[in-house]
């Protein structure tokens, strides 16, 4: 509130939405996320539910809802300011893509030590986790299919079983949960207002929470029992790209993590995690290349006026095409759908046609076999397929209209790299359609609305 007899004052109360205060010298300022005072001040104040603040040029006081005062500790944003900026890209879609490396770099920064994992922000001993008996997953949108993801790397590394739950279906059905199931909550933001009221019913059932968050501070990071902070740097465009594939390493190390302090044997196979994990910053990068984008593009011009567009996979390859058509919904503007490629058959077939291109996502190997002959059959009703596939794979382009490799990685964490293509490929279609790319119609970054 301000009021024109007291301009030298700003009034704000914090319901239901985030709010953060800058801290600045004879300036202070309101905003709802720390990137918004990135040009401004370094130094943050976040406000909780019901919390009243009284803002002048040199001065903040905070008021609970009783109107007594609180004391608040000021926070340093380590974000850089240069990162909420463009910084000679056209968009900040396209300049989130390509920090993805330098993301990777972060998210892993300090975690790995030799083949151990370690995280600064809690440890857990065997006996803690030997009381999990069952994990939920919880998240919305892209945090969701990260979830996805997450789902086979802990069951596989881990052996607990795994639910993946939308979070604005989590607490209307009355979840089984209690101190024995551990609930993962994924939010880029951390303030996501499904996510938030997941969390809290969790928390009301007893069960420990994990939270995978990009914000220092937020509301998820503030509730959970245990953080595991991804370092993606602020992400601005709506369609969210480095978050997600930071939220799959963030998996990764959880999972190796988990599965090493609980001493489980398969030793060989978290090690080979690591070290496919420490190659990703690299080996990312050849997916941004000149040449590389160059065959990105052909396939935009190539698929991006058809109206309906298909996304099939197995396994994790079945996730990531979820995120795929995703992205390509969301700034496209085109209809686009995943499918599990083996279900196909049972419905969605029908509408396969020469107007309907299919994406196939063909990178993971144990479902290879299978998934190429659900590519086979979408094209016996002759749709234009593109497919995803690893390097060396000699097999795929002789019945797929184009094909797009990714470089070798452990096999186990390939998702990573195999949605790059996706992200990139949704962003020169909606290039070619002329969209508004980083604020896509009716879409908000950051959903605080139940
Ligand atoms: C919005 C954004 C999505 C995001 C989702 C969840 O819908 O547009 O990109 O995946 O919220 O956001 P969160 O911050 O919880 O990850």
């Amino acid at each position: 509130m301000i009021c024109a007899d007291e301009p030298d004052k700003m009034i704000a109360c914090r319901k239901d939405s985030p709010m953060v205060l800058g801290v600045g010298e004879g300036e202070n300022f309101i905003a709802s996320d720390v990137s918004a005072l990135l040009a401004y001040t370094r130094s943050c104040m976040y406000i909780e539910e019901g919390e009243l603040c009284i803002l002048t040029q040199n001065g903040i006081t905070i008021k609970n809802h009783a109107l007594q005062q609180v004391e608040k500790e000021i926070q340093t944003i380590t974000w850089d300011a240069e990162a909420a900026e463009k910084g000679g890209f056209e968009h900040f879609m396209l300049k989130e893509i390509f920090e993805q490396p330098e993301a990777f770099k972060r998210t892993l920064s300090g975690r790995i030590h030799g083949n151990q994992v370690h995280f600064d922000e809690f440890s857990l001993t065997a006996e803690e986790i030997n009381q999990w008996q069952k994990i939920y997953i919880v998240a919305c949108g892209t945090a969701y299919h990260a979830g996805l993801v997450g789902k086979q790397v802990l069951e596989k590394l881990v052996r607990i079983p795994v639910e993946v739950e939308i979070a604005s279906e989590f607490r209307y059905r009355d979840p089984m949960m209690d101190e024995h199931t551990l609930v993962i909550v994924i939010s880029q933001s951390g303030e996501t207002a499904d996510t938030v009221a997941a969390l809290r019913e969790a928390k009301l059932h007893r069960c420990k929470v994990l939270a995978i968050t990009n914000v220092v501070g937020s509301a998820i990071a503030r509730e959970a029992d245990y953080v595991i902070y991804i370092w993606a740097g602020p992400e601005i465009s709506v369609a969210s790209t480095k978050a997600y594939t930071t939220m799959l390493i963030a998996e990764y190390l959880l999972g190796v993590y988990l599965a090493q302090q609980k001493e489980m044997a398969n030793f060989d196979e978290r090690a080979a995690i690591l070290k496919g994990l420490q190659q990703l910053p690299e080996v990312s990068a050849k997916l941004l290349t000149e040449p590389y984008l160059a065959e990105v593009q052909r396939a935009a011009e190539r698929y991006g006026m058809a109206e309906n567009i298909f996304f099939i996979g197995r396994g994790m390859d079945w996730a990531i095409a979820l995120e795929g058509s995703l992205k390509l919904k969301e700034i496209s503007y085109i209809h686009a759908e995943a499918y599990a490629a083996g279900e196909l058959k049972h419905g969605t077939l029908a509408l396969v046609t020469e107007k309907t291109p299919v994406i196939a996502i063909c990178v993971q190997k144990s479902t290879y076999d299978k998934t190429a002959s659900n590519v086979k059959e979408v094209k016996a009703r002759d749709a234009k397929v593109l497919a995803i596939i690893n390097e060396g794979d000699t097999q795929t382009a002789k019945f797929v209209d184009q094909t797009l490799e990714i470089p070798t990685i452990n096999n186990f964490i390939v998702p990573v790299l195999a949605v790059i293509p996706l992200q990139l490929i949704s962003y020169y279609i909606a290039k070619i359609r002329g969209c508004e790319i980083d604020q896509p119609r009716n879409l908000a970054k950051s959903v605080t609305v139940e």
